[in-house]
């Protein structure tokens, strides 16, 4: 057992007691936010005369040194300190005697441990823009490659109308493109620094917020100190953009999972990114988009978890706000991960053009057309509904696609069908006929396309600037 603040005390903490309080196993995730934020708050007490230069120089030095044999793995964190920031403490202790003590002259772990999530979520928020932008750009792909790609759009998942691959993938850019918008969002209002909070009620140093803040790539510092310590809405605001990502991506998966069935066959996913059965020879399962769409309810939980936990603590600091850590952590891990193997998924699967085709054009997804067309020769649009619904039953009588019958056949349901009927309910004619903005027709879709392009290359990722 090893902390910081035995003084007071007259027992040792019971082992039990201590084992439940120590966050060590799990802060260690930051230790490098931990130092980085150590070492901008010593060169801020050295400029401003609260340690003298050498002590903020030696100190600062002793850091680096902690950080790198961190990094190399010649110093290990030990568990038997209660968390990052005591060990961080110690080991500078160790190595520099008495001056290794002045570390934590006006600043508290409140507003060091406020300082280190920040960071280490903002670095996150960092990841996952970027993880957001390739994925946007394997989507781009498809959809360049799949204008002229027939297949059928759905509601209810019945067929419904005529679409295009890069029509449908078009939808999961946009859901993406906002995914990212809202990393910004986060970036935007997070980027305040909490370090000089102190306890919650500030500090009698004169310290020099700005300066700080300014090292650690942070807009300023947080303008309230009891706020500073406790507002942990930047990780709520994460975990749920995050829970919306999951939303996206297991409602892709939930559509691989189908297309990749044996009744649809509309992809094929490649078998790197698929498993087989231990019983089943033929088996090849689509279990990557199937973790990823069960995942989706553990970030959900991490995000009504810390809700929770955040919704009855009285300001400012409480331990409860421990519980931050490891939901977040695990959250971020998981989204993380999905979005980085549902990309390579993505990237690799191959789209059966033939199949989506043949499924559109025996789908009476042609039918809105085919009502069009009668009304485009003045059958009142409710009549021609009714006729349309009687040749589709028809059809299905005789097993057949409304373009399979004869001019005959057709009149006879009504005179008003001549020969360019035929052309008129083509699937090629339904969907470039649909060229409103947003729609599948493949001019619409050029102009999609374009924009998400210009996007892609104007839209800078988001980035951390940190001092060294
Ligand atoms: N491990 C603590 C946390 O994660 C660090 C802050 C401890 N502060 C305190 N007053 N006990 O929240």
């Amino acid at each position: 057992m090893a902390q910081l603040w035995g003084g007071r005390f007259t027992k040792e903490t019971d082992q039990l007691v201590y084992n439940f309080n120590a966050s060590i196993s799990f802060d260690q995730k930051f230790f490098r936010q931990d130092i980085q934020g150590s070492i901008a708050h010593v060169k801020m007490l050295g400029k401003q005369g609260i340690l003298t230069k050498e002590e903020s120089e030696q100190i600062v030095a002793a850091l680096r040194e902690i950080l790198a044999d961190t990094q190399a793995g010649t110093l290990e964190i030990s568990p038997d300190y209660e968390d990052i920031h005591s060990f961080v403490e110690a080991e500078l202790i160790k190595r520099l005697g008495d001056t290794g003590k002045k570390l934590h002259t006006g600043r508290s772990r409140n507003d060091q441990v406020a300082l280190d999530m920040r960071m280490y979520v903002r670095m996150e928020v960092v990841q996952t823009d970027l993880l957001l932008k390739e994925l946007l750009g394997t989507i781009l792909q498809i959809m360049k490659a799949h204008t002229e790609t027939i297949m059928p759009g759905f509601t209810h998942l019945q067929k419904a109308q005529p679409v295009t691959l890069a029509h449908h993938m078009g939808a999961y850019f946009e859901m993406f493109r906002r995914d990212r918008s809202r990393m910004r969002d986060i970036y935007e209002r997070m980027n305040y620094c909490p370090l000089g909070s102190g306890a919650l009620a500030g500090t009698t140093y004169p310290l020099d917020r700005e300066e700080t803040a300014r090292m650690l790539g942070f807009y300023g510092p947080c303008q309230n100190s009891m706020d500073g310590v406790s507002d942990r809405d930047y990780a709520i605001e994460f975990l749920s953009a995050l829970s919306v990502v999951m939303m996206h991506l297991s409602r892709f998966s939930e559509e691989m999972i189908i297309w990749n069935s044996n009744e649809y066959q509309f992809v094929e996913i490649d078998d790197a990114y698929s498993t087989g059965s231990s019983i089943m020879p033929q088996k090849k399962n689509p279990d990557i988009a199937e973790l990823v769409r069960g995942k989706t309810g553990r970030v959900y939980g991490a995000l009504v978890s810390l809700l929770t936990t955040m919704k009855g603590i009285p300001l400012a600091y409480n331990k409860d706000m421990q519980e931050d850590k490891e939901l977040t952590f695990d959250a971020i891990d998981t989204a993380k991960g999905c979005l980085a193997l549902f990309n390579g998924m993505l990237a690799t699967t191959r789209f059966q053009k033939e199949q989506m085709r043949k499924s559109a054009a025996l789908g009476y997804t042609n039918a809105t057309d085919a009502a069009d067309y009668l009304v485009n020769r003045g059958v009142p649009f409710r009549d021609a509904h009714g006729i349309i619904g009687r040749l589709v039953l028809y059809c299905i009588d005789k097993n057949c696609s409304i373009d399979d019958l004869s001019l005959e056949e057709l009149k006879a349901i009504s005179p008003v069908f001549e020969a360019d009927i035929y052309d008129a309910v083509s699937m090629e004619t339904c969907v470039n006929k649909r060229l409103t903005i947003g729609a599948p027709g493949k001019a619409a879709m050029e102009q999609a396309i374009a924009q998400a392009e210009t996007y892609l290359s104007k839209e800078e990722g988001l980035r951390e600037d940190w001092e060294e």
